[in-house]
């Protein structure tokens, strides 16, 4: 691995607050983008409570930090504090990028962007058809977010531990984008093991295995994937979570976060620096990692 440009007075900071923070690639990937194109910028990991949140906006304006990634847990809290929000953002009701204008804080939502890049090439599969998202925080926002609005699907069942996040998703994408046909359900395997057998395309937006160390699943139930479905995990690290390998064992397509990771940090590195980043070289250097 390169390391990032060497650093002096005029040097550009960003990077991601988040907590925990320890399994993010986006330092790897932003700092070998910088690198590449001569930019004179450093992208670091900042590990930020949930009670540090709002103190931390501070520091990154006093700082002058030039802009940010926002991931767990913050991605839907920090709606409130920033000045300006983009029409994404402000209707998915989550930030996963922000960009220091001069102290003026303008929130942006690049997942979205990661997602079409993701599945645009199923885009005539998905049309009008079932889907059920796993999980209810900042991320199945954005996935809900993109499969109303950009893949025209029938019909969303949301399964979540908390049933009541679930609900509020719901009635939130009711009301923001008119959408009707969504189904809540708890995270309860054998329950929803026939809700998500009878759906074209699975996401799992959740934390669960979201990292090496972490071998859980949302199902272990083999009964839940079948080789007619689209199976899709955001995890990107490990690139082969157990929920993954479990529905290629079934003959499901399986595509992990891996791309949509790369796509959302081109976007937010675009929004930074104006410039593109060399996204397949970085998804292959990722996938050797
Ligand atoms: N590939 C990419 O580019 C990309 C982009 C964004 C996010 N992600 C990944 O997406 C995942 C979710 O991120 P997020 O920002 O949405 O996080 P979040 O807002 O904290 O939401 C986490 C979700 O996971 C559920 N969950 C967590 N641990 C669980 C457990 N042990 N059992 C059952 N449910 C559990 C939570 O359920 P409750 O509501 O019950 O708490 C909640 O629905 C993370 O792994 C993140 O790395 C990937």
């Amino acid at each position: 691995m390169q390391s990032p440009v060497e650093i002096n007075s005029n040097t550009k900071i960003v990077g991601v607050i988040g907590h925990p923070i320890k399994h993010t690639l986006s330092p790897v990937m932003h700092n070998y983008a910088f690198n590449k194109l001569k930019l004179d910028f450093v992208y670091l990991p900042f590990n930020i409570s949930s009670t540090e949140l709002k103190d931390s906006l501070k520091g990154m304006i006093a700082l002058g930090i030039k802009g940010f990634n926002v991931t767990i847990p913050h991605k839907e809290r920090i709606v409130e504090y920033m000045d300006e929000l983009s029409d994404s953002a402000k209707i998915v009701g989550a930030v996963n990028t922000v960009v220091n204008d001069n102290g003026t804080l303008i929130g942006y939502n690049t997942d979205v962007n990661g997602i079409i890049n993701t599945l645009e090439e199923f885009k005539n599969e998905i049309n009008g058809k079932t889907v059920s998202v796993l999980g209810a925080g900042g991320a199945a926002r954005s996935v809900i977010y993109t499969l109303i609005n950009h893949f025209n699907v029938k019909r969303i069942n949301i399964i979540n531990r908390t049933v009541e996040k679930a609900e509020s998703l719901k009635d939130y994408f009711s009301s923001k984008m008119l959408f009707e046909k969504i189904k809540i359900y708890e995270l309860i395997p054998p329950d929803v093991t026939e809700i998500l057998a009878k759906s074209k395309l699975i996401i799992n937006a959740s934390s669960i295995g979201m990292s090496p160390e972490d071998d859980d699943s949302p199902t272990t139930i083999p009964e839940s994937f079948n080789k007619n479905q689209i199976v899709f995990d955001i995890v990107y690290n490990p690139r082969k979570t157990v929920f993954l390998t479990l529905a290629n064992e079934q003959g499901a397509l399986t595509i992990n976060g891996l791309k949509m990771f790369v796509a959302q940090g081109a976007k937010s590195f675009e929004l930074w620096t104006g410039e593109t980043m060399p996204t397949d070289q970085i998804l292959e250097l990722l996938s050797e990692e």
